[in-house]
């Protein structure tokens, strides 16, 4: 276990959803130190949190230590991430006044980890200027604050205060605790999930992909340093933080936006299924049910990657090829093909691989002629391991 979280967890009716980030991360195997307030524990009881994060939690700063270290200096320091999920107004008002009066607050002044700030409260709280005042001077301290989203609060009322999202709060701690920054100061575009072809307003052609793999990449490389585009078709996925993220649906749409942003990056990884063919004359108004069959003629949506090779000058130029047959061949003729400098090639009938799956078995095929041949494992290691790979490339030009 190598990385630290201590969570602090605060009086709010939401403090239940911090039990799901707990096991949230605990299942990544990162060690969770949970420091509740008193107010917190008439939420949730310390018990629940100390069977999901599978350590004492800690309330009282005055209780007997069990051993010599003073516990609110050594969680401090044994912070990797120090993540307050949810933050009530009072305690916020607390740390952006100095005040350290308990575990968590004493906690959060001694560390030099980076601090995450999740507030939750009525909306009315939460406009309060004295609030928003002290929301202000955290970020100006360089706390990270993840802002709470519109919706129907506990209390009744409508509007912003409803804690943000578990998995985006996680997504924002794992960016946190990455250390290995070797993608700073670089411009990643990254393309995931599939596009969809209209038929006529109501109907649509598309494919399985469900974006995990371009989605994943995308996560790797803002995590180690990069500045990254994720041009996606219509996934289910949440959208990673901190990345500029550009919605399109159609072959075309993803063409456009690509184009767009392509000359500005250095690496481009195109890991999105785009649909080769698309519907020729598609109706602007609903097709009814009046003939016994009906003919839907396709015809070619513009290469994507192909125009990529084309226009490629100082770029790093990855592709995917999801296959059935004869993968390396087909893999290398792609590669070729269409000038990039590396291919992550896919059989997509094998198991537990592809479409929809969390884990995949690709074998990357290099411009140099080497294969690397890798295990079937999650697609969010794969993403680090092709990242890995894209650096020792050597590019042709
Ligand atoms: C039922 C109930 C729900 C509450 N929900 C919130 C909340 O969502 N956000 C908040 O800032 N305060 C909320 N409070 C008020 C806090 O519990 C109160 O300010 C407390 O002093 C916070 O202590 P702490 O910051 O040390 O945890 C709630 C209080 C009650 C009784």
């Amino acid at each position: 276990m190598s990385k630290n979280v201590v969570l602090g967890v605060t009086g709010g009716i939401a403090a239940y959803k911090a039990l799901d980030l707990v096991s949230k991360l605990r299942k990544k195997d990162i060690n969770v130190d949970v420091i509740m307030t008193e107010s917190a524990t008439k939420f949730v009881t310390p018990l629940s949190f100390q069977s999901l994060s599978q350590n004492q939690v800690i309330v009282d700063m005055f209780l007997e230590p069990k051993s010599w270290e003073i516990q609110h200096i050594s969680l401090a320091d044994k912070a990797d991430v120090l993540a307050i999920v949810p933050a009530t107004a009072n305690v916020i008002g607390k740390i952006a006044n100095g005040i350290a009066d308990d575990m968590l607050t004493t906690t959060v002044m001694a560390t030099k980890a980076p601090v995450l700030i999740a507030p939750a409260m009525n909306v009315n709280m939460y406009e309060n200027p004295i609030v928003q005042r002290n929301i202000q001077i955290l970020k100006q301290y360089g706390y990270h604050i993840i802002e709470p989203i519109e919706g129907r609060l506990a209390c009744g009322y409508v509007g912003k205060g409803k804690l943000n999202d578990i998995d985006l709060i996680f997504d924002y701690i794992e960016m946190l605790l990455e250390k290995k920054k070797d993608y700073l100061g670089k411009r990643v575009l990254v393309t995931a999930g599939p596009t969809v072809e209209y038929i006529d307003p109501v109907r649509f052609i598309s494919n399985r992909s469900s974006g995990k793999m371009g989605y994943a990449i995308a996560r790797a490389a803002r995590n180690r340093g990069a500045e990254v585009i994720l041009i996606t078709g219509p996934t289910n996925l949440a959208p990673p933080v901190g990345v500029k993220v550009i919605r399109v649906k159609t072959a075309e749409e993803m063409f456009k936006e690509v184009m767009k942003y392509y000359p500005e990056v250095d690496i481009a990884i195109k890991a999105a299924a785009v649909a080769d063919y698309k519907v020729e004359g598609t109706s602007k108004v609903k097709i009814k049910k009046t003939e016994d069959s009906f003919e839907l003629k396709l015809i070619k949506n513009k290469d994507i990657l192909q125009e990529m090779g084309k226009a490629k000058s100082k770029q790093i130029l990855v592709g995917f090829a999801a296959e059935t047959n004869d993968l390396i061949k087909n893999a290398k003729l792609k590669l070729e093909g269409k000038n990039l400098d590396m291919i992550i090639a896919n059989d997509v009938t094998e198991e537990n691989s592809g479409f929809d799956h969390d884990t995949n078995t690709v074998k990357i095929i290099k411009n140099d002629g080497q294969i690397i041949q890798l295990p079937n494992m999650l697609k969010e290691e794969l993403a680090n391991i092709i990242l890995n790979y894209i650096l020792e490339l050597k590019v042709k030009r």
